[in-house]
Protein backbone atom coordinates (compact mmCIF):
# COMPACT_ATOMS: atom_id res chain seq x y z
CA UNK A 1 0.00 0.00 0.00
CA UNK A 2 1.31 3.62 -0.93
CA UNK A 3 2.93 5.32 2.35
CA UNK A 4 2.07 9.18 3.18
CA UNK A 5 4.39 11.30 4.93
CA UNK A 6 3.40 14.33 6.86
CA UNK A 7 5.36 16.40 8.92
CA UNK A 8 7.98 13.98 10.61
CA UNK A 9 5.39 11.07 10.30
CA UNK A 10 4.95 8.63 7.67
CA UNK A 11 1.74 6.23 7.84
CA UNK A 12 0.09 3.59 5.25
CA UNK A 13 -3.01 4.70 3.40
CA UNK A 14 -5.49 2.02 3.10
CA UNK A 15 -7.19 1.00 -0.20
CA UNK A 16 -8.67 3.90 -1.74
CA UNK A 17 -8.60 5.89 1.38
CA UNK A 18 -7.91 9.86 0.78
CA UNK A 19 -5.46 11.59 2.42
CA UNK A 20 -7.29 13.66 4.32
CA UNK A 21 -8.66 10.61 5.83
CA UNK A 22 -5.59 8.84 6.31
CA UNK A 23 -4.41 12.07 8.90
CA UNK A 24 -7.55 12.41 10.52
CA UNK A 25 -7.30 8.54 10.94
CA UNK A 26 -4.13 8.79 12.39
CA UNK A 27 -5.03 11.57 15.12
CA UNK A 28 -3.73 14.63 12.70
CA UNK A 29 -5.10 17.63 13.48
CA UNK A 30 -6.04 19.25 9.68
CA UNK A 31 -8.86 21.87 8.76
CA UNK A 32 -12.09 20.18 6.59
CA UNK A 33 -15.38 20.49 6.61
CA UNK A 34 -17.69 19.05 3.55
CA UNK A 35 -15.27 16.49 2.47
CA UNK A 36 -16.51 16.48 -1.08
CA UNK A 37 -14.27 19.01 -2.47
CA UNK A 38 -16.60 22.36 -2.40
CA UNK A 39 -15.69 24.47 0.80
CA UNK A 40 -11.27 24.28 0.27
CA UNK A 41 -10.85 24.05 3.65
CA UNK A 42 -8.39 20.88 3.73
CA UNK A 43 -5.79 22.61 1.41
CA UNK A 44 -2.47 21.03 1.28
CA UNK A 45 0.75 21.15 -0.75
CA UNK A 46 2.35 18.21 -2.17
CA UNK A 47 5.78 17.78 -1.62
CA UNK A 48 8.24 16.23 -4.03
CA UNK A 49 5.44 14.55 -5.51
CA UNK A 50 2.52 14.75 -7.80
CA UNK A 51 -1.15 15.33 -6.69
CA UNK A 52 -3.80 13.28 -8.67
CA UNK A 53 -5.70 15.35 -11.90
CA UNK A 54 -9.15 14.55 -10.02
CA UNK A 55 -7.96 15.92 -6.52
CA UNK A 56 -6.70 19.34 -8.20
CA UNK A 57 -9.25 20.30 -10.80
CA UNK A 58 -11.35 22.17 -7.93
CA UNK A 59 -8.73 24.86 -7.56
CA UNK A 60 -7.58 27.34 -9.16
CA UNK A 61 -4.87 26.98 -11.58
CA UNK A 62 -2.60 29.25 -9.95
CA UNK A 63 -2.63 27.31 -6.88
CA UNK A 64 -2.62 24.06 -8.88
CA UNK A 65 1.18 25.29 -10.43
CA UNK A 66 2.35 25.59 -6.83
CA UNK A 67 1.59 22.01 -6.13
CA UNK A 68 -1.49 22.84 -3.81
CA UNK A 69 -4.35 20.07 -4.07
CA UNK A 70 -7.27 19.21 -1.95
CA UNK A 71 -6.34 16.51 0.13
CA UNK A 72 -10.29 15.06 0.95
CA UNK A 73 -10.09 14.70 -2.76
CA UNK A 74 -6.42 13.08 -2.86
CA UNK A 75 -6.24 9.12 -3.33
CA UNK A 76 -2.61 8.59 -3.97
CA UNK A 77 -1.46 5.16 -5.79
CA UNK A 78 1.99 6.02 -5.04
CA UNK A 79 3.97 7.12 -2.35
CA UNK A 80 3.28 10.95 -1.38
CA UNK A 81 4.69 13.68 1.01
CA UNK A 82 2.03 16.61 2.06
CA UNK A 83 2.24 19.44 3.92
CA UNK A 84 -0.07 22.26 5.60
CA UNK A 85 0.00 25.46 3.94
CA UNK A 86 0.19 28.41 6.50
CA UNK A 87 -2.72 30.36 7.46
CA UNK A 88 -1.80 33.65 5.97
CA UNK A 89 -0.81 31.42 2.85
CA UNK A 90 -2.93 32.17 -0.20
CA UNK A 91 -5.72 34.07 2.24
CA UNK A 92 -6.98 37.60 3.28
CA UNK A 93 -6.61 38.98 6.57
CA UNK A 94 -10.42 40.33 7.23
CA UNK A 95 -10.94 42.45 10.75
CA UNK A 96 -14.50 41.72 11.93
CA UNK A 97 -16.36 45.14 11.64
CA UNK A 98 -20.06 44.25 13.28
CA UNK A 99 -21.55 41.17 14.69
CA UNK A 100 -26.01 41.95 14.69
CA UNK A 101 -29.17 39.84 14.62
CA UNK A 102 -31.27 39.60 11.81
CA UNK A 103 -33.41 37.20 14.09
CA UNK A 104 -33.26 34.99 16.42
CA UNK A 105 -30.99 32.63 14.85
CA UNK A 106 -29.21 34.26 11.84
CA UNK A 107 -26.50 37.10 12.53
CA UNK A 108 -25.22 39.45 9.81
CA UNK A 109 -21.42 39.66 10.26
CA UNK A 110 -19.36 42.56 8.21
CA UNK A 111 -15.82 42.14 7.81
CA UNK A 112 -13.36 44.81 6.25
CA UNK A 113 -10.56 43.73 4.93
CA UNK A 114 -6.95 44.84 6.29
CA UNK A 115 -5.15 45.04 3.27
CA UNK A 116 -7.12 46.01 0.40
CA UNK A 117 -4.74 45.54 -1.88
CA UNK A 118 -4.76 41.96 -1.43
CA UNK A 119 -8.54 41.55 -2.04
CA UNK A 120 -9.51 38.78 -4.56
CA UNK A 121 -12.00 39.28 -7.54
CA UNK A 122 -15.32 37.50 -6.94
CA UNK A 123 -18.55 37.66 -7.89
CA UNK A 124 -21.55 38.41 -5.75
CA UNK A 125 -23.07 35.12 -4.69
CA UNK A 126 -19.80 32.82 -4.84
CA UNK A 127 -19.08 31.59 -1.61
CA UNK A 128 -15.57 31.66 0.05
CA UNK A 129 -13.98 29.93 3.26
CA UNK A 130 -13.51 31.68 6.76
CA UNK A 131 -10.85 30.59 9.31
CA UNK A 132 -11.07 31.54 12.61
CA UNK A 133 -8.18 31.97 15.33
CA UNK A 134 -8.89 28.44 16.53
CA UNK A 135 -7.74 27.65 12.50
CA UNK A 136 -11.28 26.38 12.44
CA UNK A 137 -12.47 26.61 8.05
CA UNK A 138 -16.41 27.12 7.22
CA UNK A 139 -17.86 28.01 3.91
CA UNK A 140 -19.86 30.60 3.71
CA UNK A 141 -21.58 33.07 1.30
CA UNK A 142 -20.88 36.57 0.76
CA UNK A 143 -24.28 38.30 0.65
CA UNK A 144 -23.17 41.86 -0.95
CA UNK A 145 -20.74 43.02 -3.61
CA UNK A 146 -17.39 44.25 -1.94
CA UNK A 147 -16.27 46.25 -4.92
CA UNK A 148 -19.29 48.55 -3.92
CA UNK A 149 -19.71 48.38 -0.48
CA UNK A 150 -16.43 48.13 0.78
CA UNK A 151 -16.78 45.53 3.30
CA UNK A 152 -17.91 42.05 3.51
CA UNK A 153 -21.29 40.66 4.52
CA UNK A 154 -22.67 37.52 5.56
CA UNK A 155 -25.67 36.01 7.00
CA UNK A 156 -24.89 33.28 9.81
CA UNK A 157 -27.66 30.81 11.36
CA UNK A 158 -26.58 28.86 14.56
CA UNK A 159 -25.56 25.33 14.26
CA UNK A 160 -26.31 23.65 17.34
CA UNK A 161 -23.33 22.25 18.70
CA UNK A 162 -21.83 23.35 15.95
CA UNK A 163 -17.76 24.47 16.29
CA UNK A 164 -17.61 27.11 13.81
CA UNK A 165 -20.75 29.07 15.08
CA UNK A 166 -20.64 28.40 18.33
CA UNK A 167 -17.14 30.58 18.20
CA UNK A 168 -19.08 33.57 16.55
CA UNK A 169 -22.28 33.72 18.17
CA UNK A 170 -20.05 32.62 21.86
CA UNK A 171 -16.84 34.50 21.74
CA UNK A 172 -16.61 36.47 18.44
CA UNK A 173 -15.87 40.45 18.68
CA UNK A 174 -15.32 43.02 16.69
CA UNK A 175 -12.23 43.57 16.05
CA UNK A 176 -10.95 39.82 15.86
CA UNK A 177 -9.06 38.51 12.80
CA UNK A 178 -10.55 36.18 10.59
CA UNK A 179 -8.80 35.09 7.42
CA UNK A 180 -10.36 34.44 4.21
CA UNK A 181 -10.06 32.18 0.89
CA UNK A 182 -11.88 31.85 -2.10
CA UNK A 183 -13.53 32.30 -4.28
CA UNK A 184 -15.93 28.96 -5.29
CA UNK A 185 -19.29 28.23 -6.98
CA UNK A 186 -21.05 29.42 -9.76
CA UNK A 187 -24.05 30.55 -8.31
CA UNK A 188 -23.58 34.61 -9.82
CA UNK A 189 -25.56 36.52 -12.55
CA UNK A 190 -24.46 36.90 -15.86
CA UNK A 191 -25.85 38.93 -18.17
CA UNK A 192 -23.43 37.46 -20.96
CA UNK A 193 -26.34 36.11 -23.16
CA UNK A 194 -28.63 38.74 -22.69
CA UNK A 195 -30.66 40.61 -20.16
CA UNK A 196 -34.21 39.40 -20.44
CA UNK A 197 -34.23 36.05 -19.40
CA UNK A 198 -36.60 35.03 -16.29
CA UNK A 199 -34.51 34.51 -13.05
CA UNK A 200 -36.28 31.96 -10.35
CA UNK A 201 -33.87 32.88 -6.81
CA UNK A 202 -35.06 30.48 -4.24
CA UNK A 203 -33.54 29.43 -0.87
CA UNK A 204 -34.35 29.21 2.59
CA UNK A 205 -32.66 30.26 6.04
CA UNK A 206 -29.06 31.81 5.27
CA UNK A 207 -29.75 30.50 1.79
CA UNK A 208 -30.98 34.10 1.00
CA UNK A 209 -27.31 35.38 1.51
CA UNK A 210 -26.34 34.73 -2.03
CA UNK A 211 -29.46 35.18 -3.63
CA UNK A 212 -29.72 38.73 -2.04
CA UNK A 213 -26.22 39.27 -3.60
CA UNK A 214 -27.53 37.60 -6.67
CA UNK A 215 -30.74 40.01 -6.82
CA UNK A 216 -29.16 43.06 -6.21
CA UNK A 217 -26.21 42.67 -8.67
CA UNK A 218 -28.74 41.58 -11.59
CA UNK A 219 -30.83 45.12 -10.94
CA UNK A 220 -27.11 47.11 -10.24
CA UNK A 221 -26.58 45.54 -14.49
CA UNK A 222 -30.49 46.63 -15.58
CA UNK A 223 -31.72 43.20 -16.01
CA UNK A 224 -34.99 43.36 -17.74
CA UNK A 225 -36.58 39.90 -17.06
CA UNK A 226 -38.66 39.46 -14.64
CA UNK A 227 -37.47 38.23 -11.18
CA UNK A 228 -38.93 36.19 -8.36
CA UNK A 229 -37.18 35.25 -5.20
CA UNK A 230 -38.91 33.07 -2.91
CA UNK A 231 -37.44 32.95 0.26
CA UNK A 232 -38.70 30.37 3.08
CA UNK A 233 -38.29 30.01 6.84
CA UNK A 234 -40.42 27.51 9.07
CA UNK A 235 -42.29 30.54 10.73
CA UNK A 236 -42.51 34.25 9.59
CA UNK A 237 -39.97 35.11 12.98
CA UNK A 238 -37.49 32.67 10.57
CA UNK A 239 -37.77 34.76 7.67
CA UNK A 240 -35.43 38.54 7.34
CA UNK A 241 -34.61 41.35 5.74
CA UNK A 242 -38.79 41.22 4.48
CA UNK A 243 -38.94 45.42 4.35
CA UNK A 244 -35.40 45.66 2.50
CA UNK A 245 -37.37 43.46 -0.12
CA UNK A 246 -40.44 44.54 0.13
CA UNK A 247 -38.64 47.90 -0.67
CA UNK A 248 -36.97 46.45 -3.88
CA UNK A 249 -40.35 45.25 -5.42
CA UNK A 250 -41.40 48.80 -5.02
CA UNK A 251 -38.56 49.97 -6.40
CA UNK A 252 -38.42 47.35 -9.42
CA UNK A 253 -41.28 46.45 -11.21
CA UNK A 254 -39.67 43.36 -12.90
CA UNK A 255 -38.90 41.95 -9.62
CA UNK A 256 -41.46 40.23 -7.38
CA UNK A 257 -40.77 38.67 -3.35
CA UNK A 258 -42.52 35.72 -2.30
CA UNK A 259 -42.20 35.38 1.20
CA UNK A 260 -43.23 31.57 2.65
CA UNK A 261 -43.67 30.36 5.98
CA UNK A 262 -44.31 26.59 6.47
CA UNK A 263 -46.01 27.00 10.04
CA UNK A 264 -47.24 29.00 12.59
CA UNK A 265 -49.76 31.67 13.19
CA UNK A 266 -47.99 34.03 11.45
CA UNK A 267 -48.06 31.49 7.83
CA UNK A 268 -47.66 34.01 4.86
CA UNK A 269 -50.58 33.86 2.44
CA UNK A 270 -49.29 34.85 -1.50
CA UNK A 271 -51.90 36.22 -3.66
CA UNK A 272 -52.87 33.56 -6.33
CA UNK A 273 -50.12 30.79 -4.97
CA UNK A 274 -51.89 29.72 -1.64
CA UNK A 275 -50.13 29.34 1.14
CA UNK A 276 -46.64 27.23 2.48
CA UNK A 277 -43.47 26.67 1.85
CA UNK A 278 -41.13 27.57 -1.03
CA UNK A 279 -41.82 24.46 -2.67
CA UNK A 280 -45.72 24.74 -2.89
CA UNK A 281 -45.05 28.15 -3.95
CA UNK A 282 -43.03 27.12 -6.86
CA UNK A 283 -45.07 24.49 -7.60
CA UNK A 284 -47.77 26.84 -8.34
CA UNK A 285 -45.55 28.69 -10.32
CA UNK A 286 -44.40 26.03 -12.47
CA UNK A 287 -47.95 25.14 -13.51
CA UNK A 288 -48.38 29.14 -15.33
CA UNK A 289 -45.62 28.52 -17.85
CA UNK A 290 -42.23 26.93 -19.50
CA UNK A 291 -39.05 27.29 -18.43
CA UNK A 292 -37.09 26.79 -21.16
CA UNK A 293 -35.23 29.85 -20.92
CA UNK A 294 -35.16 30.52 -17.07
CA UNK A 295 -32.04 30.67 -15.04
CA UNK A 296 -32.88 29.34 -11.40
CA UNK A 297 -30.59 30.07 -8.81
CA UNK A 298 -30.94 27.19 -5.52
CA UNK A 299 -29.47 27.61 -2.47
CA UNK A 300 -29.42 26.97 1.30
CA UNK A 301 -29.63 23.11 3.22
CA UNK A 302 -29.19 20.01 0.55
CA UNK A 303 -32.33 18.33 0.67
CA UNK A 304 -34.61 21.42 -0.61
CA UNK A 305 -31.83 22.45 -2.89
CA UNK A 306 -31.26 19.13 -4.41
CA UNK A 307 -35.47 18.33 -4.31
CA UNK A 308 -36.26 21.85 -5.75
CA UNK A 309 -33.38 21.09 -8.72
CA UNK A 310 -34.84 17.89 -9.87
CA UNK A 311 -38.67 19.07 -9.91
CA UNK A 312 -37.50 22.52 -11.84
CA UNK A 313 -35.57 20.15 -14.21
CA UNK A 314 -38.46 17.58 -14.80
CA UNK A 315 -40.37 20.95 -15.55
CA UNK A 316 -38.29 21.54 -18.29
CA UNK A 317 -35.15 23.90 -17.19
CA UNK A 318 -32.18 23.21 -18.83
CA UNK A 319 -29.46 21.75 -16.33
CA UNK A 320 -27.18 24.28 -17.62
CA UNK A 321 -29.20 27.24 -16.52
CA UNK A 322 -29.77 25.75 -12.92
CA UNK A 323 -27.41 26.60 -10.44
CA UNK A 324 -26.98 25.55 -7.10
CA UNK A 325 -25.19 25.91 -3.23
CA UNK A 326 -26.21 23.60 -0.99
CA UNK A 327 -24.92 24.89 1.75
CA UNK A 328 -23.44 21.25 2.96
CA UNK A 329 -22.60 20.21 6.62
CA UNK A 330 -19.48 18.76 7.71
CA UNK A 331 -19.19 15.38 7.12
CA UNK A 332 -17.34 14.33 9.93
CA UNK A 333 -14.89 11.74 9.03
CA UNK A 334 -15.83 7.86 9.55
CA UNK A 335 -12.32 7.94 12.20
CA UNK A 336 -13.46 11.15 13.92
CA UNK A 337 -11.38 13.92 13.42
CA UNK A 338 -11.32 17.40 15.48
CA UNK A 339 -11.45 20.12 13.02
C1 LIG B 1 -20.96 26.30 -0.26
C2 LIG B 1 -21.42 26.53 1.15
C3 LIG B 1 -21.93 27.77 1.50
C4 LIG B 1 -22.42 27.98 2.79
N1 LIG B 1 -22.94 29.20 3.10
C5 LIG B 1 -23.47 29.40 4.33
C6 LIG B 1 -24.06 30.68 4.66
O1 LIG B 1 -24.06 31.63 3.87
N2 LIG B 1 -24.61 30.81 5.89
C7 LIG B 1 -24.63 29.77 6.80
O2 LIG B 1 -25.16 29.96 7.92
N3 LIG B 1 -24.05 28.56 6.52
C8 LIG B 1 -23.47 28.37 5.32
N4 LIG B 1 -22.87 27.16 5.04
C9 LIG B 1 -22.75 26.14 6.13
C10 LIG B 1 -21.45 26.39 6.93
O3 LIG B 1 -20.32 26.16 6.11
C11 LIG B 1 -21.30 25.48 8.18
O4 LIG B 1 -21.50 24.15 7.79
C12 LIG B 1 -22.28 25.82 9.29
O5 LIG B 1 -22.16 27.18 9.68
C13 LIG B 1 -22.02 24.94 10.54
O6 LIG B 1 -20.69 25.11 10.97
P1 LIG B 1 -20.28 24.79 12.46
O7 LIG B 1 -18.79 24.72 12.52
O8 LIG B 1 -20.96 25.70 13.42
O9 LIG B 1 -20.88 23.33 12.68
P2 LIG B 1 -20.03 21.96 12.68
O10 LIG B 1 -19.11 21.90 13.82
O11 LIG B 1 -19.45 21.81 11.32
O12 LIG B 1 -21.18 20.91 12.95
C14 LIG B 1 -22.17 20.64 11.95
C15 LIG B 1 -23.08 19.56 12.51
O13 LIG B 1 -22.34 18.36 12.73
C16 LIG B 1 -22.47 17.95 14.07
N5 LIG B 1 -21.13 17.46 14.51
C17 LIG B 1 -20.04 18.22 14.74
N6 LIG B 1 -18.99 17.43 15.14
C18 LIG B 1 -19.47 16.16 15.14
C19 LIG B 1 -18.88 14.88 15.45
N7 LIG B 1 -17.60 14.76 15.83
N8 LIG B 1 -19.67 13.78 15.32
C20 LIG B 1 -20.95 13.88 14.93
N9 LIG B 1 -21.56 15.05 14.62
C21 LIG B 1 -20.82 16.17 14.74
C22 LIG B 1 -22.90 19.18 14.85
O14 LIG B 1 -23.67 18.83 15.97
C23 LIG B 1 -23.70 19.94 13.84
O15 LIG B 1 -25.04 19.52 13.84
C24 LIG B 1 -22.37 26.94 3.76
C25 LIG B 1 -21.82 25.70 3.42
C26 LIG B 1 -21.34 25.50 2.13
C27 LIG B 1 -20.75 24.15 1.77
S1 LIG C 1 -12.85 20.57 0.03
FE1 LIG C 1 -11.90 19.10 1.26
S2 LIG C 1 -12.99 19.19 3.12
FE2 LIG C 1 -14.08 20.58 1.83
Amino acid sequence: MPKLKFKSETYTLNKYESVLDCLLRNRQSIPYACRAGMCQACLVRAVDCEATPESKKWIKESLQKKGYTLACQWVPDTDVEAALPTVQEFSVQTRIRSIDHLNSSIIRLLLDVVDKSAMFHYFPGQYVTLINPQGIARSYSVANDYEKDQYLEFHISHTAEGVFTGWLFGQAQPGDILHMRGPAGDCFYSSSSGNDFPVILAGIGTGLAPLYAILQDALAQGHEGEITLYHGGRTTDHLYYVEELKALEKAHSNFRYIPCAREGEGKMRVEGLGEGSVEDAIDAYLDTGSLNQTRVYLCGAPAFVHGLRKKIFLKGASSGNIHCDPFLERSVAPTGGTR
